[in-house]
């Protein structure tokens, strides 16, 4: 039984004057809502004593844990010599050149602070370089909260071609110009173009569907993708905002070997600090040089963020860094079906080492969102609830991601608790 009095009592307090009493709606669904006091490489210590090793890595960004000595020597520096300039400094070009060497095919970039930002930045960039306004985005794939784009992300309609708003507060006139479609299927892809001759701008898409269900793209898709937008004229958009820094150090456009016209970086690019860029070939960014558009923001390149991203990727740069963290997810991933095989559980993981997704109930991985509505979602929470209490704290969906600094130890601590936590799963007749 896993008890935080102490978090509750701080989520009452937090409602009295933070609205709905945390920062992001998101979070509401992890529950119990937990307060943290502190952490440290792959452990979050609660306010309630309670340390858990982290697999949430904070939604994706902790690529290197917590306390990291590297980021931590970087921004400490910076802090001395400026918080944020609103102008320019030789750490934006340090890490423009960077990123422009560890990503294929992306020869420039421009900085935003968050993932949800340079979404946008790249969908205006697609717009004024086609002078076009539609724009393709599939079922079940997240690209942040804006009006235009966080549509079907959880459809319950049954035509995935029609576009549903995530929330309240949408009008349908600010997501007019958003297609839908599901993924994995190029057909699909075919009749919105057909159906919107000469006006679609971009097709954007999560390249591992890590946010519905870690769905992989099927062989030939993303390349065929990328084939229909250069057939008709549109840019293409990999949105590695989770991906980015994680699935390789050159991101999906390295792991699948594809280079799409644009790709959407966040979270892991700076280890934890709110920074994301936009990049790919130059001529993407003509747009901007000749005045067609611009892209704006005060804290854009700011200093202490870019400090972090340089001594992040320069860490994740080592020798064998992502083969390491493959390795541990896919020992993670082997546990877990062990587990649920011994126990008789109908189970499957699915996605990459580094960020992959649990499904219960599932008979085989899925392939798109409406797939994975068949996963036993009870099951999947209650198998949460069982690993929180023996020390593992993981988000909701089955979502798992592993970082550069979880090592044999955490991954033992994982496994005892999988070995206690499955049971909870297993089939009454078992
Ligand atoms: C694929 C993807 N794109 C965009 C975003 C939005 O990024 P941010 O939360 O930094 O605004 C997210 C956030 O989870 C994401 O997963």
């Amino acid at each position: 039984m896993f008890e935080a009095p102490n978090s509750a009592a701080a989520l009452a307090r937090a409602s009295q004057k933070l609205a709905n009493g945390v920062s992001s709606g998101l979070r509401r669904s992890v529950t119990p809502i937990l307060y943290f006091e502190r952490a440290d490489g792959p452990y979050f210590y609660d306010i309630d004593g309670h340390t858990l090793v982290d697999y949430t890595l904070g939604w994706g960004p902790l690529i290197l844990g917590s306390n990291h000595p590297a980021i931590n020597a970087a921004v400490t520096r910076q802090l001395a010599c400026g918080y944020t300039f609103g102008a320019q400094h030789h750490g934006e070009i340090e890490l423009a050149e960077l990123i422009t060497r560890v990503a294929p095919g992306v020869e420039q970039v421009i900085f935003s602070s968050s993932g949800t930002e340079a979404v946008q930045a790249a969908i205006r960039l697609a717009r004024a370089t086609t002078g076009r306004d539609k724009i393709v985005k599939f079922e079940g794939h997240y690209h942040g909260w804006m009006n235009n784009i966080h549509v079907s992300h959880r459809p319950r309609g049954n035509d995935p071609f029609q576009p549903e708003p995530g929330f309240g507060g949408q009008p349908v006139s600010e997501y007019q110009h958003t297609v839908t479609a599901p993924w994995n299927d190029l057909g699909a892809l075919e009749c919105c173009f057909a159906q919107h001759p000469g006006q679609i701008a971009g097709v954007i898409m999560e390249p591992l569907l890590v946010n519905s269900g870690s769905c992989e793209p099927t062989r030939g898709f993303l390349a065929g993708v990328l084939k229909k937008c250069r057939r008709y004229g549109a840019v293409s958009i990999f949105d590695e905002v989770i991906t980015g820094f994680r699935l390789a150090l050159g991101g999906a456009r390295e792991y699948y070997g594809l280079e799409p016209d644009l790709s959407v970086y966040g979270k892991a690019l700076a280890g934890g600090f709110s920074l994301a860029a936009v990049g790919g070939r130059s001529e993407m960014f003509d747009v901007l040089r000749d005045g067609r558009t611009t892209h704006g923001g005060s804290y854009n390149g700011n200093p202490i963020c870019i400090a972090a991203a340089i001594a992040t990727i320069n860490t994740l740069a080592q020798p064998d860094t992502f083969k390491r963290m493959h390795a541990h997810g896919h020992a993670l991933r082997a546990a877990l079906e062990k587990a649920a095989q011994s126990h008789g559980v109908q189970f499957l993981t699915c996605g990459s080492g580094a960020a992959f997704s649990a499904h219960f109930g599932l008979a085989k991985p899925p392939r798109d969102y409406r797939e994975t509505l068949a996963a036993d979602a009870a099951d999947c929470e209650k198998f949460r609830a069982a690993m929180l209490a023996n020390g593992i704290y993981l988000l909701p969906e089955g979502r798992w991601y592993v970082s550069a600094v979880h090592s044999e130890r955490e991954l033992e601590i994982a496994t005892k608790a999988i070995a206690v936590a499955m049971p909870t799963i297993a089939p009454a007749t078992h």
